[in-house]
């Protein structure tokens, strides 16, 4: 459906997914290798064995394009974080914080009681270690971490503060799902980085940027560019995360195969689900199979009408193709959420005229976010409707501590990506969210709630609640 020949995007890819149109600068050339390194995926930490984890965040120095290296951080690396594998279960996590700044670790995805959120509430200072003790209990996912202190997220997740959480129970074989990590399983993190002339990743938003969120010029999947992703020559499972800052990725591949959709934010869909294109915004993941056994491997593309390239792929005859067909049952019929008491709340995601006159107006129901106030109080183990609404921009929006469904987006029934477990959403203009709150959160450990655009975040578009 997308009328893009092979040889188009070759020549866009000579330009090493260089990020053009909506007035970014361009970078080109200069800096793309000879022959493209494969991709890596972040080392993996598997907690199952242990029931622990400990993480550091620490400085590091990077240098993506080849350039001159420059300062970075990462959760015991220099860039991101390893992919942490968890199960259900005990688990005892032990961050440590080696920068001169506080950090902190949430659980973006996790449904645990508000102390154990990693939250701005929760800061690991310089020099100390945070120790939840957290109870892990919900379905498969593939979930993330990153930093969430008040005014500084966007900045710190920029620099690397983030990375992926693959939550198991060990039956994907049963389910017929590809799960050789790296291989057949790959984890893609996704982010847009701006990069100067000299390839010195910048972080300098302007008046228009906070506005808009932060969007930068290049691609970096994992903390790589121009990367080649090997894949066997059969059924591939890739784990998307959005980790960018503001950007919304419109995702297809340039020779119009199709993308099953197999889990959503918070766990697996009943079955696949065949996409030409697939949305996702900051903080949403998305896992999709896609067929590598036929034809030449395509390109990961973006945004139909201004396109760009992602990611691309090459298959790799020496891997071994351990799934050659989909499977077409995965989950289990997703639960109904409904009450007869269920409560209906209005939020709205405020951008107002006081930001035209520089700074302010970004709230939510009409207040700017304070660490000191309750927005409100939601009943232990209720269920909630909750009517979300987007002024001037679609949000991406996102509730802590919870997953929950998407009732309806503008009136109509949920796209195909909204219509499983969800934690992050993007509100065009208005969508209703069912959600059930299973874990309790007090007045010193409040659940977020916020859009995801993380200058939006920083700039006050967030609130807090408790749970009793
Ligand atoms: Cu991804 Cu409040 O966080
Ligand atoms: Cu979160
Ligand atoms: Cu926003």
């Amino acid at each position: 459906m997308y009328d893009m020949k092979r040889r188009d995007f070759l020549t866009s890819a000579a330009a090493a997914f260089v990020i053009a149109g909506g007035g970014s600068t361009l970078v080109r050339g200069g800096f793309a290798a000879e022959t493209p390194p494969r991709l890596q995926m972040p080392p993996l930490i598997d907690t199952r064995a242990s029931g622990r984890l400990a993480m550091t965040a620490q400085a590091g120095s990077s240098n993506f394009l080849g350039g001159p290296a420059i300062p970075t951080a990462g959760y015991s690396q220099a860039y991101l974080g390893p992919t942490v594998i968890m199960q259900n279960g005990p688990l005892a996590a032990e961050i440590g914080n080696t920068l001169s700044e506080p950090v902190s670790v949430h659980w973006h995805g996790m449904k645990i009681a508000g102390n154990h959120d990693g939250g701005p509430h929760q800061p690991v200072l310089p020099g100390k270690v945070w120790k939840p003790e957290m109870q892990v209990n919900q379905d498969p996912a593939t979930i993330w971490y990153h930093s969430h202190i008040h005014e500084r997220t966007a900045q710190q997740v920029y620099n690397g503060l983030a990375g992926v959480i693959h939550l198991t129970d060990g039956r994907d074989d049963e389910r017929g799902l590809p799960s050789a990590y790296g291989i057949d399983d790959l984890t893609l993190v996704l982010q847009d980085r701006s990069f100067d002339r000299k390839g010195r990743m910048v972080y300098e938003p302007s008046m228009m940027d906070r506005m808009h969120g932060f969007h930068g010029n290049r691609m970096l999947i994992n903390g790589q560019s121009g990367a080649v992703a090997a894949v066997p020559k059969g059924i591939v499972r890739l784990r998307l995360l959005n980790g960018s800052n503001a950007r919304i990725y419109n995702l297809f591949f340039s020779d119009g195969r199709p993308m099953h959709l197999v889990a959503t934010d918070g766990g697996f869909l009943p079955q696949p689900l065949a996409l030409d294109m697939l949305q996702l915004a900051p903080g949403e993941r998305a896992e999709i199979l896609v067929d590598f056994s036929v034809a030449d491997a395509p390109v990961l593309m973006s945004d139909p009408d201004q396109a760009y390239g992602v990611l691309e792929f090459a298959v790799d005859d020496t891997l071994s193709a351990r799934i050659t067909s989909l499977p077409d049952k995965i989950g289990s019929p997703l639960e109904e959420l409904n009450g007869p008491d269920t409560k209906t709340r209005k939020i709205s995601l405020d951008m107002g005229m006081g930001m035209m006159m520089g700074g302010g107006g970004f709230a939510i129901n009409g207040q700017p976010f304070d660490m000191d106030r309750i927005d409100f109080n939601v009943a232990l183990g209720s269920v909630e409707r909750w009517i979300v609404r987007s002024s001037m921009v679609a949000h991406p929006f996102h509730v802590h501590g919870v997953q929950f469904r998407v009732l309806s987006e503008d009136g109509s029934p949920p796209r195909p990506e909204n219509s499983g477990w969800k934690d992050t959403v993007l509100v065009p203009t208005q969508t209703e969210i069912l959600v059930r709150f299973e874990h309790s959160a007090n007045k010193e450990n409040p659940f977020m709630l916020h859009c995801h655009i993380l200058e939006h975040e920083d700039a006050g578009m967030m609130a807090q609640f408790t749970v009793s």
